[in-house]
C-alpha cells in the first residue's frame, strides 16, 4: 500500500480510481429526510447496492459467454466459458449467503423505516430481469404481477433497457446452436442416436423379461412392477418420436432442439471422453447457475416471509404469496438439462464407441 500511496502521486490514486466519493456517498437515508434515522437502513441500503455491484459483474461474464458463443468455432473457447460461468456460480453463492446478513435485521427494526420506501420494490431491479432475460427465460412464463406486464412498473428508460435485452440472442439459444454443432451425432456412419435406442430397447426388455421369470412374485406384484416398467417405456416413446416431442417444443414444455437434446445426453453419457470433458463442464455449470437462482429465490422469499409476515410488498404484490408463486420451474431456463437424467443409462450397458470414433474423441501429449 506503501509502494501505492507513493506512486498514486504520480499516477493513479486508490480512492480516485474507484470513485469512492460517489460510491460512498449515495447512501442516502429515506429516514433520515424525515428527521428519524433508522439505525438498520444503512445496512439495507448498502446491501441492495453490493447486490447490484454483483449483478453488474454478473452480466459481465454473462455478455461475454454470449460473444465467445457467437463465434463460429465456439468450442475454441470452451476453457475461458467454464472459467468465466464458474466465477458466475461463486459470485451466485455469495448473493445467496448476504441473506444471512440481511436477516440480522427483525421485522420489527424494518418497520421504522419500511413505510418509506413505498411503492419502490427489488421487483424493479432491473438488472435482475436483464440477467433473467440474457440467459434465456420466456418472457409469457413469468408470474403475472398485479395483472400487468412486469414492464409497467420500470421507468420508461428502463423499460427500453429491458425490452433491449429481450431482443437480443440469449445464452440458452447460444447452447443450442453450440450443441447442434456436435459433430459425432453422425460420424463416419455411427449413428449416437440410433446406437443409444438399441441399448434402451435391450434395457427395457430386459426389465420386463427380469419381471417374467420372476417367480417370487405374485401376479399383484408382477402387474405393478409391469406398469413401472411401461411408464418408462412411455417415457423414453416421446424421446424417441421426433414429431411429439416438437409438439412439445411449440408448447414451451421442453427449450432445446431436438438434436441440441441429442448432443447434451450423448455429452452426458460420454462424458469422460476427453473431448466431451470442457462441453459437460459447461453443461453442468448452466445447471448450477439456474439451481442458484432458484436457490436465491426461495431464500430471499423466506426472509421476506420472517420480515414481513403476509404483509403486502411495498411494490404493491401480496409480498409472500406472490413470491412463492415465482419459486419453480416455470424460471428454470436449462430445465431441460435436469430432467436429461432421466434418460441416463447405467455406464455398464452404454454401447462402446467405434474404434474411429473414440480416437477422434481422444488427445494426448505426445513426447
Ligand atoms: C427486508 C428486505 C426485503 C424485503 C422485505 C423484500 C420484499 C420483497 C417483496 C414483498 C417482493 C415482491 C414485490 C413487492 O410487492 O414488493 C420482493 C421482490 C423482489 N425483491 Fe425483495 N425484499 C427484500 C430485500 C431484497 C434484496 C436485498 C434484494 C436484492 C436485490 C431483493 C430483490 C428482489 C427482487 C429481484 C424481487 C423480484 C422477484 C420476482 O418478481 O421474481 N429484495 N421483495
Amino acid at each position: 500500500m506503501e509502494a501505492n500511496a507513493v506512486r498514486s502521486q504520480v499516477g493513479v490514486y486508490y480512492g480516485s480510481y474507484l470513485q469512492l466519493d460517489s460510491l460512498l456517498n449515495c447512501q442516502q437515508l429515506e429516514s433520515a429526510k424525515v428527521g428519524k434515522p433508522a439505525h438498520e437502513e444503512m445496512l439495507f441500503i448498502v446491501i441492495h447496492q453490493a447486490y447490484e455491484l454483483w449483478f453488474k459483474q454478473i452480466i459481465h461474464e454473462i455478455d461475454s459467454v454470449r460473444e465467445m458463443m457467437s463465434h463460429a468455432s465456439p468450442e475454441r473457447y470452451n476453457g475461458i466459458i467454464v472459467n468465466r460461468l464458474g466465477r458466475v456460480t461463486q459470485i451466485q453463492k455469495l448473493l445467496v449467503e448476504q441473506i444471512n446478513i440481511l436477516e440480522t435485521m427483525t421485522g420489527l427494526d424494518f418497520l421504522e423505516f419500511r413505510n418509506l420506501l413505498v411503492p419502490a420494490s427489488g421487483f424493479q431491479s432491473v438488472q435482475f430481469r436483464v440477467i433473467e432475460n440474457k440467459l434465456g427465460i420466456i418472457p409469457d412464463n413469468r408470474v403475472q404481477y398485479q395483472q400487468h406486464h412486469y414492464h409497467t412498473f420500470f421507468t420508461e428508460s428502463d423499460r427500453n433497457r429491458l425490452a433491449d435485452s429481450e431482443k437480443e440472442t440469449s445464452l440458452l439459444s447460444y447452447v443450442i446452436k453450440w450443441l447442434e454443432r456436435n459433430p459425432f451425432l453422425n460420424y463416419e456412419g455411427y449413428n449416437f442416436w440410433e446406437s443409444y435406442k438399441h441399448a434402451v430397447d435391450k434395457i427395457l426388455e430386459r426389465d420386463l423379461e427380469r419381471i417374467r421369470n420372476n417367480s417370487n412374485l405374485t401376479e399383484d406384484i408382477k402387474e405393478q412392477n409391469y406398469k413401472e416398467v411401461h411408464k418408462n417405456m412411455d417415457s423414453f416413446k416421446t424421446l424417441f418420436n421426433e414429431e411429439l416431442y416438437n409438439e412439445r417444443l411449440e408448447k414451451f414444455e421442453v427449450r432445446l432442439t431436438y438434436k441440441a437434446l441429442q448432443s447434451a445426453l450423448f455429452i452426458y453419457l460420454y462424458k469422460d471422453e476427453p473431448i466431451f470433458h470442457t462441453p459437460f463442464l459447461i453443461l453442468n455449470l448452466l445447471t448450477e447457475v439456474d439451481e442458484l437462482l432458484g436457490m436465491w429465490r426461495y431464500r430471499h422469499t423466506m426472509m421476506v416471509q420472517r420480515m414481513i409476515g403476509v404483509k403486502i410488498g411495498t411494490g404493491g404484490s401480496s409480498g409472500y404469496h406472490y413470491l412463492r408463486t415465482t419459486i419453480g420451474d416455470r424460471y428454470k431456463i436449462f430445465l431441460d438439462l435436469f430432467n436429461l437424467s432421466s434418460y441416463l443409462i447405467p455406464r455398464n450397458t452404454l454401447p462402446a464407441l467405434p474404434k474411429e470414433v473414440s480416437a477422434k474423441m481422444d488427445f494426448a501429449w505426445t513426447m
